[in-house]
């Protein structure tokens, strides 16, 4: 058998254009056009690459932008500082800080900074306990675009096994909530996870976000799953993902490739987060 290969970078042009379509209805309807900021601390080379890539995205669909690239030696009280001007300016809708930040500045302190009606990263708890106790709020962008992926694909999630691989604050614990959300019976596996191979074997449904490459192997994956992988391992021979894809591609339904899968939905779901952090203060 051979997987439907699931397209994440036209998925996620789709979805630009239509949040360009909105965004460009509000401003001729004269209303608030939808803002965000980006703080950017340090010189961090790939931090640098995201940021551009945001700013870049939200202004081709026609979002007020602001990027704030401080200097590594910014102090924390410099930068709470800055978030409690941008908590009330009324131009911006979304603050991301982008991570990680340099060491000697508590990044926790800063995501509990931001105002949580404009946390587009749903990274401040207050998000978190919303996703958790079923409330409306901001939801983290790649686990809010890996549950796109997968409904793309029909196959309905209500009542199947989905195998979540990895624990991360940013990935596996949201994705896993929204699994849940959505009647998954889900399984979370992590570093300490006896007989990885078995119980990803059980999953209808597989969310590889680990960090480590080809980690997902064939043998693991049930005949006809959907597989959605989340890592993004940089190797000297290009990026890879945790998931084998050539082998994984020959049992699986539907899978995502690296890249082109679940990396491109992320920035979609940040504008996405940001036109519904714009709506909600209107
Ligand atoms: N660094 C890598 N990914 C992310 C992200 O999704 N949000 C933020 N703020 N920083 C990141």
């Amino acid at each position: 058998m051979s997987a439907q290969i699931i397209d994440g970078k036209a998925m996620a042009a789709q979805l630009r254009a239509q949040i360009k379509t909105r965004v460009d209805a509000i401003r001729e309807a004269g209303g608030c056009v939808p803002g965000l900021a980006v703080v950017l601390v340090g010189e961090d080379p790939a931090s640098q690459i995201y940021v551009r890539n945001k700013e870049r995205a939200c202004k081709a669909v026609g979002m007020h932008s602001e990027v704030y690239r401080l200097p590594a030696q910014t102090s924390q009280v410099e930068l709470l500082a800055l978030i409690d001007r941008l908590n009330v300016d009324p131009a911006i809708h979304g603050i991301l800080v982008q991570s990680p930040p340099p060491k000697h500045i508590d990044e926790s302190a800063v995501i509990r900074a931001i105002n949580p009606d404009k946390d587009v990263d749903g990274f401040h708890v207050i998000n978190v306990g919303r996703l958790c106790t079923g409330q409306p709020g901001l939801v983290s962008c790649t686990p809010k675009g890996v549950i796109h992926l997968i409904k793309s694909t029909g196959v309905e999630i209500c009542g199947k096994v989905a195998v979540v691989i990895g624990r991360s604050n940013i990935v596996g614990k949201p994705v896993a909530q929204l699994l849940l959300q959505e009647n998954a019976t889900v399984i979370q596996c992590h570093s300490r996870t006896k007989n990885l191979a078995d119980m990803v074997r059980l999953g209808d449904i597989v969310v590889a976000a680990v960090g480590k490459k080809n980690i997902i192997t064939a043998d693991m994956i049930k005949p006809g799953a959907v597989v959605i992988d989340v890592g993004m391992n940089r190797t000297e021979d290009g990026l890879f993902g945790d998931v084998d894809f050539e082998a994984a591609s020959e049992v699986a339904g539907y899978i995502t490739p690296v890249p082109g899968g679940a990396g491109p939905m992320t920035i979609a779901m940040l504008l996405q987060n940001t036109l519904e952090a714009a709506a909600r203060h209107v």
